[in-house]
Order: C-alpha cells, then sequence, then structure tokens
C-alpha cells in the first residue's frame, strides 16, 4: 500500500498522498490541503516546498549529487560538448551525432542578431550593466518575432525561438560588453563553434587578430556545461512561474536573467572577485574579513560560499576547482588577487564556524577565478552564468508547458492591520 501521510487540524485527522520520485526523494502531496481543510502551508524560500515534478535534473545536496537527465555531472562535464548537454536537458536524450550537427548548424546560422538591434544597444549608457542590457535585449527579441509570443503555437515555431536563443544570447552578451566600452561590436563568424565563437567576439580587436587559446576554450565549455541546469532555483523557479502565465519564452527567459543577477544567486560570481579585491586594498589581511562574516552584527558574507541545498560539498566545485588549478598553471597566471582566494579557501575549509554550517566554496567561487584568469571582464562573469544556465531555462519551461502546469500563485499569512475605516486627511 502507497503510503500516506496524515495531519490532525481541529480535532480532525486528514490523509494526504506520499508522492516518490525515482531517486526515492518523498513528498506529501498537499495541493489538496486547502480545500479540504483551509489550511494552507507557510514555507519561507520555500525550503521545504516542491514546486513541480520534473524528469530533467536530479540534486541531492546531502551527498553531493548532480545529474542531466541521469547522466552524473562529472562525465558530462569531462567529456561532452555544452551543446550536446544544451540538447541532451532540452529534448531528454543525447543526441546522435547526426541529430547534434543538425542542431549544431541550427544555432550557427542563427547567430546573427538583427542590426536595429544595435539602436537599442546605442541607448544604453556608456558602462551599462551588460546584466540589464542582456535581460532588455533578450525581451526585446519578441518583438522582432512576434510570431513567438505565443507559446502554444506550434512546436515547429518553439523549436525556432529555442535555437534563436541559443544561438543569439552569446551574441548580445558580447554586444552588450563591446558597446558598454564604446568599442565595435564583432560579428559572429561560422568557422567557430559555440564557445570559440562567443570569445572571439568579446575578444577581437580590430588593431589585430584574436587566436582562441585551446585552453581558455576548454574551461570555458566546462564552465558552461556546470551551470547548465540546477533543478528549481530562483532564477529557474522564476522562468517557470514567469512561462506559468504562458508569457513567451523570451519574456520568461528575460525574467530568469533578471533573477539571476542578485549577488546571493548568480551574481555571487561577481562578487566574490569584487569581495577580493576590497580585502585586497583593504591591505590583504585575510582574518579580519573572515571575522567579519563570522560576525552575526555584521551584513558581510563570504562571497562563494554556501549554498542553499549543498551543505556538504557542491560537485559542481570539485570539477571547477580543478579546472582552475589547470587553467591557472596552464597560463602561468600570477594574481595578487587570486592568492588571496586560496589563502581564504584554506582558512575557511578548516574554520569551525563555516565547518559547522556546512559552508563549502560553491561553483561561483571558482567560476569567478577562472573567468578573471581567461580574461572576462569582472560585471561579465553573471552573463556568462546566463549564458551557461540557458538551456535549463528553456528544459524547465518547455517541460512546465508540456505538463499543461498551473499559473504560479502562492498563498500567504496576511500579517497586516485588521479592518479599519479611512479617515480623511485634514482629520489624520
Ligand atoms: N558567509 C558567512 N556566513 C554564512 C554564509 C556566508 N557566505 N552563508 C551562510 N552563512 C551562515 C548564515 O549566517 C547562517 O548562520 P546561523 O545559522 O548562525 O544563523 C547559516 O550560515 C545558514 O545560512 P542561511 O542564510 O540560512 O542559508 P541559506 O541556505 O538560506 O543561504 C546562500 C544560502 C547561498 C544564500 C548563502 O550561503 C549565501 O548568502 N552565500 C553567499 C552568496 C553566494 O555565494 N551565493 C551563491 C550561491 S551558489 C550559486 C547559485 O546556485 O546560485
Amino acid at each position: 500500500m502507497s503510503e500516506v501521510a496524515k495531519i490532525t487540524l481541529d480535532g480532525e485527522t486528514h490523509e494526504f498522498p506520499v508522492v516518490v520520485g525515482t531517486e526515492n526523494e518523498k513528498a506529501i502531496d498537499i495541493s489538496k490541503l486547502r480545500g479540504t481543510t483551509g489550511y494552507v502551508t507557510l514555507d519561507p524560500g520555500f525550503k521545504n516546498t516542491g514546486s513541480t515534478k520534473s524528469a530533467i535534473t536530479f540534486l541531492n545536496g546531502e551527498d553531493g549529487i548532480l545529474r542531466y537527465r541521469g547522466y552524473p555531472i562529472e562525465q558530462l562535464a569531462e567529456k561532452a560538448s555544452f551543446l550536446e548537454v544544451a540538447y541532451l536537458l532540452i529534448y531528454g536524450e543525447l543526441p546522435t551525432k547526426i541529430q547534434l550537427e543538425t542542431f549544431e548548424n541550427e544555432i550557427t546560422r542563427h547567430t546573427l542578431v538583427h542590426e536595429d538591434m544595435k539602436t537599442l544597444l546605442r541607448a544604453f549608457p556608456a558602462g551599462a550593466h551588460p546584466m540589464g542590457v542582456a535581460a532588455s535585449l533578450i525581451v526585446s527579441l519578441s518583438t522582432f518575432y512576434p510570431e513567438s509570443q505565443d507559446p502554444n503555437r506550434n512546436k515547429e515555431a518553439l523549436n525556432l525561438t529555442i535555437i534563436r536563443l541559443l544561438a543569439k544570447l552569446p551574441t548580445i552578451a558580447a554586444w552588450a560588453y563591446k558597446f558598454s566600452k564604446r568599442h565595435p561590436v564583432v560579428y559572429p563568424k561560422n568557422k567557430y563553434n559555440y564557445v570559440e565563437n562567443f570569445l572571439n567576439m568579446m575578444f577581437q580587436l580590430p588593431t589585430e587578430d584574436y587566436e582562441v587559446n585551446p585552453i581558455v576554450s576548454k574551461a570555458l565549455n566546462t564552465l558552461l556545461i556546470l551551470h547548465a541546469d540546477h533543478e528549481q532555483n530562483c532564477s529557474t523557479s522564476t522562468v517557470r512561474i514567469v512561462g506559468s502565465s504562458h508569457a513567451n519564452l523570451y519574456a520568461s527567459i528575460s525574467a530568469g536573467i533578471s533573477a539571476l543577477w542578485g549577488p546571493l544567486h548568480g551574481g555571487a560570481n561577481q562578487a566574490v572577485i569584487e569581495m577580493l579585491e576590497a580585502i585586497k586594498a583593504d591591505g590583504g589581511n585575510i582574518d579580519k574579513w573572515i571575522a567579519k562574516a563570522k560576525d552575526k552584527n555584521d551584513p558581510f558574507r563570504l562571497m562563494g560560499f554556501g549554498h542553499r541545498v549543498y551543505k556538504n560539498f557542491d560537485p559542481r566545485a570539485t570539477i571547477i576547482k580543478k579546472a582552475a588549478d589547470d587553467v591557472l598553471s596552464s597560463l602561468g597566471i600570477d594574481d595578487p588577487v587570486l592568492d588571496i582566494a586560496k589563502q581564504i579557501e584554506e582558512i575557511a575549509l578548516k574554520d569551525e564556524y563555516f565547518v559547522k554550517r556546512g559552508l563549502y566554496p560553491n561553483v561561483d567561487f571558482y567560476s569567478g577565478i577562472i573567468y578573471r584568469a581567461i580574461g572576462i571582464p569582472t560585471e561579465m562573469f553573471t552573463v556568462m552564468f546566463a549564458i551557461g544556465r540557458l538551456p535549463g531555462w528553456i528544459a524547465q519551461w518547455k517541460e512546465m508547458l508540456e505538463d499543461k502546469a498551473p499559473i504560479g500563485r502562492p498563498r500567504q499569512i496576511y500579517t497586516g492591520p485588521n479592518k479599519r475605516d479611512y479617515v480623511e486627511i485634514e482629520k489624520r
């Protein structure tokens, strides 16, 4: 007999089904709770709430497991290309050779963005944060492709939107950066693969050719794979909830980019480097900053440490730490800011405060280090995360639509004043 959960309220016992996932994860299905009891659940930050069933990503925070469609992240990061992983996430299976070639060719053919987009780019001030520009331009794409505005239109139209998004986000990201510097943009080139093309658009200058360094493109490929999905995190939940109103995919992804921007989520990789630079500027007194992070009266937190679901270790951080070591040694980087990162990592891993709370370096700690080492400007770090997370957002949005998810609309417990009568302003 399948398990049930019993809840006793006002002297009456109610039964709710227990749902079991393929990895034996268990949940109490309370979808009928309000209808039968009048109660709702209260779970700030959704720390214990499963908002959906999903067949995309399996994550076990206690044991440090992350799998996309069943495939361990370690195997994918070592052996696959980013677009292969994107295909897996979005369509559910690894592509055959022909399927992958077709997918790559389609993406390559759509990397150009409409020339009118440049008018939009020109309107942003110099130094505009590329996350703000990327979120704006991604939602603008829906106006260039009005047929995309009905997400239920047909499979082919949706597929074209998916291809366009994957193809154009790197171009938009690189152009946002070039425009913010008031440098000429570099157009996409079909001879490059996805990662090389992005690097070329970022780093080529009119004055000299850019040679893609294979160490750099390999590191970036790994980083994008590690970021590609992470089940129901803040930005992904945002994409799903926006999409649940049947807003189009461009609008939903733009909302995801905005959610990712915050320093507690994807913005942490930028915040890590800014923190390290602040420590250096302050004389490099690491103990002082560790003490600040532990002081409950000080709002400072060690950026790049801790995670909502990984409380023992982040499997992505293990892979990326190795990639960071490889990149730093093969590029022969000597950077005092990165030296501070190494020292913080060493001290915090032994410090009782961090150990007791399960606070370990997360993926953003090391990704910040790699981005800096390969020359990505700090304000672009979170955009890099967005390029990586895009296939996950798309896959989750598509699954939400295919599962005919109801519109997202949580409840609340009201704690404001009881009814009171309006008082004219003269009498207040
Ligand atoms: N530095 C110092 N103390 C911390 C930190 C930190 N980075 N993170 C958590 N704590 C403490 C916190 O003060 C609390 O202590 P106490 O139990 O004494 O009150 C305890 O650890 C638990 O923290 P929490 O805020 O309840 O944990 P959470 O699961 O709500 O927050 C987090 C997770 C990632 C928001 C948080 O660890 C944090 O702010 N980290 C720094 C920002 C960061 O690196 N974010 C990137 C996350 S990984 C990328 C992604 O997937 O988005």
